[in-house]
């Protein structure tokens, strides 16, 4: 993996506070670009918006990568969608299981949050930080987030390994942030735009402390959320989307 870089480490832990925060703090101590850092458990994973990620032991993938992109700082976002792209084709290779994504940062199975990414600055370093689900107890899953979650075993005999499907992501993660890199963008948009669950369809979006409802057109050629409301069309560049149902209620 990330092939041209000899110095990059691959570091896999049983227990860790947060594979996010152990690679900022080796991105600051000038690790190699490439360099990554997976954990078996997470005793305080991280989620975007402060939030905690629940990590519990060989439950899912728990991993971080350390990349030193040369991309205008207005393209930044796109690496949380190459991010997000990246690990759909490896699940798709690995599990055969088709995965959509919903911006900004989700990955969705069967209309439920499979995973996530979480991508933090350590300038000029970035990290990248991928949660999946593979394995949950049914019993042991609140009540109320059965219907919000999850994960890549559930209810399937799908039979893979989670070390292939983690060294798939990797193989794709470098194949995408590649084109990025090589100019590609328009590429890496469209793969985007061909697994969104979001174009199309009518969401409400909380962007700061603006909550805005309408239909998702598209992305632009920065990755922001294009919502065609009653009032025009906004340009949403950070925010969280949650999807219109039948009944009127939003996921
Ligand atoms: C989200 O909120 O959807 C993003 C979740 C990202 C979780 C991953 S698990 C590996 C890495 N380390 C962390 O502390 N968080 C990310």
């Amino acid at each position: 993996m990330f092939a041209r870089e000899p110095e990059a480490l691959l570091q896999v832990w049983d227990t860790i506070d947060s594979t996010n925060k152990h690679a900022l703090q080796l991105a600051k101590d000038n690790a190699a670009q490439g360099t990554c850092i997976m954990s078996r458990e997470q005793t305080a994973g991280r989620g975007r918006l402060g939030r905690s990620w629940v990590s519990p032991p060989d439950s899912g993938i728990y991993m971080s990568i350390i990349l030193r992109p040369t991309l205008a700082m207005e393209d930044m976002p796109l690496i949380t969608l190459a991010t997000g792209v990246a690990c759909a084709k490896a699940i798709e290779s690995v599990c055969g299981l088709a995965i959509g994504l919903k911006w900004v940062n989700d990955l969705i199975l069967d209309r439920k949050k499979l995973g996530g990414i979480l991508v933090e600055m350590q300038r000029p370093a970035v990290v990248v930080g991928i949660g999946i689900n593979v394995q949950h107890d049914e019993a042991s899953v609140p009540e109320e987030l059965k219907e919000k979650m999850t994960w890549l075993r559930r209810g399937t005999d799908t039979k893979f390994s989670t070390n292939a499907l983690a060294a798939a992501i990797l193989f794709q993660l470098e194949k995408y942030y590649e084109m990025l890199l090589a100019g590609q963008k328009s590429q890496v948009l469209n793969d985007w735009r061909s697994l969104s669950v979001n174009i199309g369809k009518d969401v409400s979006c909380q962007s700061g402390n603006q909550l805005l409802e309408g239909r998702v057109t598209g992305i632009n050629e920065q990755g922001a959320l294009l919502l065609q409301t009653a009032s025009g069309e906004q340009v949403i560049y950070a925010g969280e989307v949650s999807i219109r149902n039948l009944d009127g209620s939003y996921t």
